[in-house]
């Protein structure tokens, strides 16, 4: 070399960019990767029939009746998505101060459940617990004189866990944080012959902005009085999430979820690090929507930001993500 640069006694015989050169050498070197496996599609279900009802507030994402949800599901699975997650837009007259129609056997999540496993065998089945699209004031529990009260509430979501099993629900997963409700749902399910019946904790579930769009979805931001921040974890309590974690993996959790996802990959990284557990993160309706939002302006690559965001909650540790995007990434990763 006859002429040194300023960098060269800086980066002597240290150079990053040889593995970055190429297409090739970027493909060998890629420590993370996203394919349909990682992927469980959340889905809302509402009664009747023939019914696909755009989300004004989550393009792209619709309610469906049980009929086109069917539909949807086969595609899903031919698209190789592994599982969907169900949420039910509960009839308005249906839902009380208990959320009794929870524990309806046939009520429109369990329909949902049973014409699913029916038609699509082959695709994996997780359900809600959460009282809110069955209860009138739209907090997850049962509410006593302003208190959303804990052990009551897991009395009455065993009981709704045990009936979704009953179903054909493959995967539980409680979603309303009550205090131990994982132990109390295994030991449901083992004494009702549902040992095969897996949980998926929504182990860390922050109290969050980013769930607006959903309680749209499930018609629940009407009614919602106050916060939940007496169940939810604070945003700012990372070592409290681990904690909680901690307790329902004590308790039996087969996988734990991390709730919301990109504003929490410090929460993934800790908890697949500290318990080696199945980790999911859920990209919650609100990370959803602003990425469709600022896309549908022109203003970002949509596509480009899906694709990234996934990703790194793989590098975050996460073993797979629960994303509206899911049929969308299916057959994006189907023809790469
Ligand atoms: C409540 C529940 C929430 C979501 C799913 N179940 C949060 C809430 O409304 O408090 C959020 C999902 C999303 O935002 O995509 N049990």
């Amino acid at each position: 070399m006859d002429k040194t640069h300023l960098v060269d006694e800086i980066t002597g015989h240290r150079r990053m960019r040889r593995n970055r050169k190429a297409d090739w050498t970027r493909r060998l070197v890629q420590e993370s990767r996203l394919t349909v496996d990682d992927l469980i599609w959340p889905i809302f279900i509402v009664p009747g029939a023939g019914i696909v009802d755009p989300i004004a507030a989550m393009p792209g994402v619709s309610r469906m009746s049980v009929d086109k949800a069917v539909e949807a599901v086969k595609e899903a699975a031919d698209l190789g998505i592994p599982a969907i997650a169900t949420f039910p837009d509960i009839e308005m007259e249906l839902r009380d101060e208990t959320g009794s129609n929870s524990l309806v056997a046939n009520n429109l999540i369990n329909q949902a459940t049973a014409a699913f496993k029916k038609a699509v065998p082959n695709i994996g089945i997780i359900t809600d617990v959460a009282l809110d699209p069955f209860t009138s004031h739209g907090h997850d529990g049962i509410l006593r004189d302003g208190i959303i009260v804990n052990d009551e509430t897991v009395d009455q979501i065993v009981r709704a866990a045990v009936m979704q099993a009953d179903a054909g629900a493959d995967i539980i997963a409680p979603s309303e944080m009550m205090d131990g409700r994982i132990g109390a749902i295994r030991r449901a399910l083992d004494a009702s012959g549902h040992q095969d019946v897996g949980i998926m904790s929504y182990a860390t579930k922050f109290s969050s902005g980013f769930y607006g769009p959903y309680r749209e979805a499930i018609n629940t931001s009407g009614l919602l009085k106050g916060d939940k921040n007496s169940y939810y974890i604070s945003p700012a309590n990372g070592t409290e999430a681990v904690r909680d974690a901690a307790l329902d993996v004590e308790e039996g959790a087969d996988m734990l979820m991390v709730k919301p996802g990109i504003a929490y990959l410090d929460i993934c990284w800790r908890i697949k690090e500290a318990f080696g557990l199945p980790t999911f993160a859920y990209q919650v309706s609100g990370e959803y929507t602003q990425i469709k939002a600022a896309a549908m302006n022109g203003w970002i690559d949509g596509d480009r930001i899906m694709m990234e965001t996934l990703l790194c909650f793989k590098r975050a540790g996460c073993d797979g993500i629960l994303t509206y995007f899911a049929p969308e990434v299916a057959k994006k990763l189907a023809k790469a």
